[in-house]
């Protein structure tokens, strides 16, 4: 297999509002990661996504740019940014700056001129249409609820945006348009970034007749991922954009890539792919289907969770793809709260959990705050949600006849906001995020228990374990784990994770038993020793009897 550097990387998602705030306006900020990057590079990572810290009117949190190439205040300055790329490398770690091109924001000066003439220079950088029968062009939802169209005042147009309002979408049939953004991309390289993570990339290419859809909500709209979610021909775009910028430096980009099947991820993030690797969204919710909303999605069980995170290893494998394994980030609900029951939860679930994710094929990446166990946040009332998501799902859920409580649970369980929560750094007030005693969001009242201080200097913490296991894995075994095969084995044994990574002769077997009753397991004959374990096992017999919650590695020997 081809060697590359981001393959052996192991990279650490910051989200900067929530990460380390330097001048307590209860703002997370550039100085407070500089601050931080002992912590980081202690855990021994070496990739930083940094989601975004450009100018933005923040109506998503960043996600919604009006300005590629300048810091937003609060955030901190150009000259930061430059001195966190600059000491990030200095420790070893190479940055992945967000990449967010599917759409811009409405403040974007682009998106300004657009609006004073929709059918000139900048309005096609944009999707305009004119309305039908004084409505919509169609009857596509947002995917952060209401109508993905937004009628453009004095005019007969309307303007598409898949996600708010003020996330207005790009048109990528422009060619001129589409070289600004290489142009961006190309900027941020220049600086000798690692990369990027390209947010929500599937988005870009559009039916051109913007077809209705089946109406599937009291709202009145459809789900318009048939039409406008990895859409024939993105190809094209995707492969110019990696020859226009990445392959031109030793960069990776890393895609958000929803909606890709497992029949395409060769195309995606095969050998010649569009990108080095992606996020795949199959094992997230092994009964989600991207139409179902938050509120109607089925529970799921341990060994589904399993079949589902095995079949996406395999899938990546057999096409000769890279992927990016991961169970958290700034959108998803915590881990340890989705995967573990809670009355089980404590060191023990959460390093089986770790070591499952750590070990598979692929770069992983850990998102701030897993590292010490870091849970969901329930809130009392929907005015302590910021997330605009969130905000649209409790109401769809109120409208949909579920009560204030259920759709409030509804928001527990699914809720953005639940890893956006400050980082935990100790038990003081703000929990050392902040000097401010009103950060910009609530903090989870756990802190006290759950935080950095609390775990650094314990050797038998959460915290420690993770830098144990990532070390274990960059460690004399690295090959094996990088570049090594993925094979499952004891495919039927209930709540049991149990798979191979193999490298010529040598063979590692992870077995997980994830729950909370012990389980007595054959070994395979070819196992020799022992070589990492969550709860200090170090004597092997043909069989043994795994405790609850119970990981440990054993190496083996290829026949
Ligand atoms: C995916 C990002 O991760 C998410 O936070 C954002 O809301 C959407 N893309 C839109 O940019
Ligand atoms: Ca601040």
């Amino acid at each position: 297999m081809e060697k590359r550097w981001w393959k052996e990387a192991i990279a650490y998602q910051v989200y900067p509002l929530s990460f380390k705030d330097s001048n307590g306006d209860g703002i997370g900020d550039l100085r407070g990661i500089i601050d931080k990057l002992d912590y980081i590079k202690d855990l021994g990572v070496n990739l930083l996504w940094l989601s975004p810290v450009y100018c933005s009117p923040m109506k998503d949190n960043g996600y919604d740019i009006s300005d590629y190439y300048n810091v937003d205040p609060r955030f901190g300055t150009n000259e930061e940014l430059d001195e966190l790329i600059e000491k990030a490398k200095e420790r070893g770690i190479k940055i992945l700056m967000d990449l967010v091109i599917n759409h811009c924001s409405d403040s974007h000066p682009w998106f300004k001129e657009a609006l004073k003439d929709p059918e000139g220079k900048y309005g096609k950088y944009f999707i305009f249409k004119k309305g039908k029968d004084g409505k919509e062009p169609s009857n596509w939802r947002s995917i952060f609820g209401g109508s993905a169209w937004e009628k453009v005042e004095g005019t007969d147009y309307y303007y598409l945006h898949m996600f708010c309002k003020g996330q207005p979408d790009f048109n990528w049939n422009n060619k001129e348009l589409r070289f600004k953004l290489y142009e961006i991309m190309n900027h941020w390289l220049e600086k000798g970034i690692g990369g990027f993570r390209v947010d929500a990339i599937t988005h870009i290419k559009k039916d051109p007749n913007y077809p209705s859809v089946p109406v599937d909500g009291p709202d009145g709209f459809g789900e318009a991922a048939k039409y406008a979610l990895n859409y024939t021909g993105i190809g094209d775009f995707l492969s110019e954009m990696r020859d226009e910028t990445t392959s031109k430096y030793d960069a990776m980009m890393v895609a958000e890539a929803p909606g890709v099947p497992k029949e395409d991820f060769g195309e995606f993030v095969g050998n010649n792919g569009y990108f080095s690797m992606m996020f795949d969204f199959s094992y997230l919710y092994p009964s989600f289907e991207l139409k179902a909303p938050w509120h109607k999605i089925k529970p799921f069980t341990t060994d589904q969770f399993k079949e589902a995170l095995f079949a996406s290893q395999e899938a990546m494998q057999k096409a000769d793809a890279w992927q990016a394994p991961y169970l958290e980030n700034h959108d998803l609900p915590r881990s340890v709260s989705r995967y573990i029951p809670c009355e089980d939860l404590n060191r023990q679930s959460a390093s089986a959990l770790a070591t499952i994710l750590l070990l598979l094929r692929g770069t992983p990446f850990i998102y701030q705050g897993q590292e010490i166990g870091m849970t969901n946040c329930s809130m009392k009332s929907v005015k302590e949600y910021d997330d605009i998501s969130t905000l649209d799902y409790y109401q769809r859920a109120i409208a949909d006849g579920f009560s204030e409580e259920e759709s409030l649970e509804v928001c527990y369980d699914f809720s953005r906001d639940n890893s956006r929560t400050p980082m935990q750094w100790d038990d003081s007030i703000s929990a050392g995020f902040s000097d401010s005693e009103k950060p910009w969001l609530k903090m989870n009242p756990n802190y006290k228990e759950i935080n950095v201080e609390s775990q650094q200097d314990d050797k038998n913490s959460l915290l420690s374990f993770y830098k144990e296991l990532i070390s274990f894995r960059k460690g004399k075994f690295k090959d094996v784990f990088v570049y090594g095969d993925f094979e499952t084995f004891m495919t039927n044994e209930k709540n049991l994770f149990a798979y191979k990574r193999i490298l010529d002769k040598d063979v590692l077997f992870v077995l997980v038993n994830f729950q909370n009753e012990e389980k007595e397991v054959v070994l395979p004959s070819e196992v020799k020793e022992i070589v990492f374990s969550n709860s200090g096992r170090n004597e092997l017999s043909d069989t043994i009897q795994m405790k609850g919650y119970e990981a440990i590695v054993l190496r083996g020997q290829n026949q």
